[in-house]
């Protein structure tokens, strides 16, 4: 509940003085873990001790992980992108602060900023980055335009993009192109790619003296293709670049950590893999590439340097409990270990992958190896139009899946967490059924 044994010094603290504080060694964790939730907590923390053979393919400790998920009975949920499933505890919290907001009102504006901060360091600490390099914003749209517009840049320099970027990358480069005579290359990645070098040697050679910025998907919604990140931020850094990353599927996804990865900028949605709200995201700017980036929209304080990457989300008062349930969701999957995380998804789709590929007329067009690929796999079809496959298995098997990359044909499927082998089953038992005769 709210009433945390911090929340009066919290009051008392400026919004910028929790943040350091929390730095400094302030306990994480009383926030959320209210009445309603922290039995949720304490199962998991008992699985925990039971060892991870208990984790088995579609075992009892994942029943119990998809148990916490609000899904419909019935409904096989298999697209995580517009906007994925929420677990119970993010949705007690997200009722339960909006209820307080309606009952008392001075609640919401005398401790809401501290809860949403302490969300924030939580944010910044899932992502292995610095408090002062993550601000929570409402998605990845947001965050990729706040990057296309706060950049330098002349007339002519460049921003290199792949082929296979999202509209919510590429459009705000398109308004600024027309603008500021800014020029977009884009950089052709092959579906799928023959190897991690040729995705490489493609940015390396497109780069010129006039290459200010690469912006690349880290996780390819219409291919799943998981980019080399790491990699490129790597050669663009020898030659002077900054990298600007849309991650839209991989917080909740993959086990990210942004120092790691060297990225400069990285734009993500709470609510596809991670199981927050619609209306969350996280946005990391690296601490030195802060000075490069200029806010869009701004409040009082933007200039002050303790701000750090807050400057970027100065939008005057938000939903509290939107942000506030993203620091939920966070401890939820925290609790579940990254790793974890990383790993049943990433099976999942090896399985689902490896069966599909067995049958004619079906084309994986996700790479099998693991390093470039995660929870979406594609697959491109023949002989049934994609949109229909789709409508086909919602009708059969109350199966959710995407179509996507229409010049190819394709479903898209999400292996979350909460998939089972036996709702893997039914997916390729559908296309079977449709696409299985030679
Ligand atoms: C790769 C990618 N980038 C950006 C977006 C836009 O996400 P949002 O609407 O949450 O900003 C999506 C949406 O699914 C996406 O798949």
């Amino acid at each position: 509940m709210i009433s945390s044994p911090n929340a009066n010094t919290l009051k008392m603290m400026g919004r910028r003085d929790f943040g350091r504080k929390l730095v400094g060694g302030f306990a994480l964790g009383k926030i959320f873990s209210d009445s309603l939730n922290r039995s949720v907590y304490e199962q998991m923390a008992a699985w925990d001790k039971k060892g991870l053979d208990q984790e088995a393919p579609d075992g009892a400790y994942w029943d119990f992980v998809t148990n916490q998920y609000m899904l419909e009975p019935g409904l096989t949920m298999m697209n995580n992108g517009t906007a994925g499933a929420m677990p119970r505890v993010v949705f007690n919290t997200l009722a339960e602060y909006f209820q307080i907001q309606a009952a008392n009102p001075f609640k919401c504006y005398s401790t809401f900023d501290a809860y949403r901060e302490e969300a924030r360091v939580r944010a910044a600490q899932f992502i292995g980055a610095l408090p002062e390099e993550v601000t929570l914003l409402r998605n990845t749209t947001e965050g990729l335009n706040i990057v296309a517009y706060g950049l330098d840049m002349q007339p002519g320099d460049e921003v290199l993009m792949s082929n296979l970027e999202h509209p919510s990358g590429i459009f705000p480069w398109k308004l600024r192109e027309k603008r500021y005579g800014i020029k977009i290359k884009e950089v052709a990645i092959n579906t799928p790619p023959r190897s991690k070098d040729e995705i490489l040697t493609a940015f390396r050679d497109s780069i010129t003296t006039r290459t200010k910025v690469i912006l690349i998907s880290h996780a390819v919604y219409k291919t799943g293709l998981i980019a080399p990140l790491k990699d490129i931020c790597s050669l663009a850094k020898d030659k002077h670049v900054l990298v600007c990353s849309d991650g839209a599927h991989c917080i909740g996804m993959l086990n990210l950590d942004m120092h790691d990865l060297g990225v400069d900028f990285y734009a993500n949605s709470g609510y596809k893999w991670l199981g927050a709200p619609t209306g969350t995201g996280i946005f990391y700017v690296r601490k030195e590439a802060q000075k490069d980036l200029w806010p869009n929209i701004v409040e009082a304080e933007w200039e002050n340097p303790a701000a750090g990457a807050l400057k970027y989300s100065h939008v005057g008062r938000i939903a509290d409990p939107l942000p506030i349930a993203l620091g939920e969701a966070i401890h939820f999957q925290t609790n579940i270990g990254k790793p974890r995380i990383e790993r049943r998804i990433k099976t999942l789709a090896a399985y689902l992958k490896e069966e599909a590929s067995k049958i004619p007329n079906v084309q994986v067009l996700t790479p099998m190896d693991p390093e470039l690929s995660g929870g979406l796999t594609v697959l491109g079809l023949q002989g049934m139009r994609n949109d229909q496959f789709a409508n086909y298995m919602l009708e059969k098997y109350n199966l959710v899946i995407a179509r996507t990359f229409n010049e190819r044909n394709a479903i898209r499927v999400c292996t979350h967490i909460f998939i089972s082998y036996k709702q893997i089953d039914i997916l390729l038992e559908g296309l079977k059924a449709v696409y299985g005769k030679k």
